[in-house]
C-alpha cells in the first residue's frame, strides 16, 4: 500500500486542517510529519469550530489511528492544552492517538530562546510563532536534543543538560527571563504525555502499509517556508515538502502515492519576509476581512495578496504534486476582476521560475481575469459553477499542469465539492 500526502503549497494556512478531515474517511491512518504547534489547523463540522495544532487532523472521524511522528516537535504543555480541550469536547483521544518516540521536545527554554533570538534580530526578526520550533529543531540537527523516548529514560539528566546550556547562551544574549511558572507546567505536562501510547513509529506506519492499511500524511505550514526551498531565511526550521513525509515518518519515497497539493484561490502570509503579490491596498484589505485572515493560533493579521503562479509552479516541482485543492474560492465571489501572476519582473529581467532571491525588486506580472461575482458559499456541485469561475479553475489547471480535483466554497466540512473531472 502507498501512503499519500497532504501539504500547503504557499505560505501555511491554506486550509490543510479542514481538507485532511475531509479526507479521512477514505483512511487508515493519519499521520503528522514535520512541525509542531506553530500549525493551527482549522476545522469546523456541525456548528463548532476546532483549532488543532499537533494532534492530527483525522482525530475527529470514528476509529482512525492518528499517529504523530518523529518529524514533529512537540511541546508538552501545550499537547496537554490541546489535548485537554479536545477531551472536554467529548473527544478522547487516548485510544487513537499514536506518539512517536524520536519526535523531538520543545522544552520551557526553547520558547525562551525562540522569543530571545528574535529580539535579538531586531528589524530583521522571521516573525516567529514564538513556539520554540527553530531552537528545537538547532538542537536536533546538532544532536543535543531530548526526544520524547527520554521520558522514559535518564531524562532529568538529559533535560538539565540542555537547559544548562540555554540558560548559558540566554546570560551571553543579556535576555530576562522566569522559567518558574512555564517549567513547572511543563514537569507535570510530561506526567501526561507519559500516558499515552509512545511508539516507534516507523516500524508501526509500515506495519500499516505491509497489511494493506491507508495512510494519510498531513504537512504543516507549506512549501514557501521550508527550510531548504521557501524564502530563506524567513521560513521554518522544517522540511515540509513531500519529502519530508520520508524523513518525518519513516516511510521510503518509492511509497509515497498521491500528493495532494493546496492553496488558496489567493495567497497569503503571516510573520515576516518577501510576498511578490502582497497587497496594500483596499483589495487586500477585503481579502483579508473576507477570508477572515487572521492567525489560528497566534491571531495575527495575515498579509494578502493575488495568487501567485511562479510560486505555486515551484512548489509543484518540488512537491511531486499530483492532484490540487483550490481553497477559499468563495472570498473572491465579490470581486470584479481577479488577477493571477505568471512572471516576474526583477530589475528588468521577466522570470517565470522562481529567481534565487524575491526579497527585492520584483514586480509581478499579472493576467487578469473577469470575476464571477457570484456567492459560492451553497454550492454542491461543479454543475452550480459560474462561467467565470470555471474559466478561472481551467486558467489555473493549464497554467500550472495539475488538475484541480477539489474546491473548497466555505470553512465547514460540508462546503467542499469534489470534482469529477480527473
Ligand atoms: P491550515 O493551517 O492550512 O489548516 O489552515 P488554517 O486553519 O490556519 O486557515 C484556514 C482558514 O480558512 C480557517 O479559518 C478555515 O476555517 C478557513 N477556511 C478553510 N476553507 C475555507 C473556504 O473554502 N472558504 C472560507 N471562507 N474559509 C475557509
Ligand atoms: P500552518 O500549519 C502560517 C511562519 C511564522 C514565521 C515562520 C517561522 O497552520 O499552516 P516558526 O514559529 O515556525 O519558527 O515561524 O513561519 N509559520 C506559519 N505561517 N501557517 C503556519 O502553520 C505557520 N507555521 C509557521 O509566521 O513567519
Ligand atoms: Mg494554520
Amino acid at each position: 500500500m502507498k501512503v499519500d500526502v497532504l501539504l500547503g503549497l504557499q505560505w501555511g494556512d491554506e486550509g490543510k486542517g479542514k481538507i485532511v478531515d475531509v479526507l479521512t474517511p477514505e483512511y487508515d491512518v493519519i499521520a503528522r510529519f514535520q512541525g509542531g504547534p506553530n500549525a493551527g489547523h482549522t476545522l469546523i463540522f456541525g456548528g463548532k469550530k476546532y483549532v488543532l495544532r499537533s494532534i492530527p487532523s483525522g482525530i475527529f472521524q470514528g476509529d482512525k489511528v492518528n499517529i504523530i511522528g518523529n518529524g514533529v516537535v512537540l511541546d508538552p504543555s501545550l499537547f496537554r492544552e490541546e489535548a485537554e480541550s479536545l477531551a472536554a469536547s467529548g473527544h478522547n483521544l487516548k485510544e487513537r492517538l499514536l506518539i512517536s518516540k524520536k519526535a523531538h521536545l520543545i522544552l520551557p527554554t526553547h520558547r525562551i530562546l525562540d522569543a530571545a533570538y528574535e529580539a535579538a534580530k531586531g528589524d530583521d526578526k522571521v516573525g516567529t510563532t514564538g513556539k520554540g520550533i527553530g531552537p528545537t529543531y538547532t538542537d536536533k540537527i546538532s544532536r543535543n536534543g531530548v526526544r520524547v523516548g527520554d521520558l522514559l529514560h535518564n531524562f532529568d539528566e538529559k533535560y538539565n543538560k540542555l537547559k544548562a546550556a540555554h540558560e548559558e547562551i540566554l546570560k551571553r544574549l543579556d535576555y530576562d527571563y522566569d522559567l518558574t511558572e512555564l517549567e513547572a507546567q511543563w514537569m507535570s505536562a510530561i506526567e501526561y504525555l507519559k500516558e499515552f501510547t509512545l511508539i516507534d513509529s516507523e516500524e508501526e506506519i509500515n506495519r500499516y502499509l505491509a497489511s494493506e492499511k491507508s495512510v494519510l500524511c498531513e504537512g504543516a505550514q507549506g512549501t514557501m517556508l521550508d527550510v531548504d526551498f521557501g524564502s530563506y531565511p524567513f521560513v521554518t526550521s522544517s522540511n515540509t515538502i513531500s519529502a519530508g513525509a520520508c524523513t518525518g515518518l519513516g516511510v521510503a519515497p518509492n511509497r509515497i502515492g498521491e500528493v495532494f497539493g493546496i492553496f488558496k484561490a489567493y495567497c497569503t502570509r503571516v510573520g515576516e519576509g518577501p510576498f511578490p503579490t502582497e497587497l496594500f491596498d483596499e483589495v487586500g484589505e477585503s481579502m483579508c476581512e473576507l477570508g477572515h485572515e487572521f492567525g489560528a493560533v497566534t491571531g495575527r493579521k495575515r498579509r494578502c495578496g493575488w495568487i501567485d503562479l511562479v510560486a505555486l509552479k515551484y512548489a509543484i516541482m518540488v512537491n511531486g504534486v499530483t492532484k490540487l485543492i483550490m481553497m477559499k474560492s468563495d472570498v473572491l465571489d465579490t470581486f470584479e476582476t481577479i488577477k493571477a501572476c505568471v512572471a516576474y519582473d526583477v530589475d528588468g529581467v521577466e522570470y517565470d521560475y522562481m529567481p534565487y532571491d524575491i526579497t527585492e525588486g520584483v514586480t509581478p506580472i499579472y493576467v487578469d481575469l473577469p470575476g464571477w461575482k457570484t456567492d459560492m458559499t451553497k454550492m454542491t456541485s461543479e454543475n452550480e459553477f459560474p462561467e467565470e469561475f470555471n474559466a478561472y479553475v481551467s486558467f489555473l489547471e493549464q497554467e500550472l499542469g495539475v488538475n484541480i480535483s477539489i474546491i473548497s466554497v466555505g470553512p465547514d466540512r460540508d462546503q467542499t465539492i469534489i470534482r469529477d473531472a480527473e
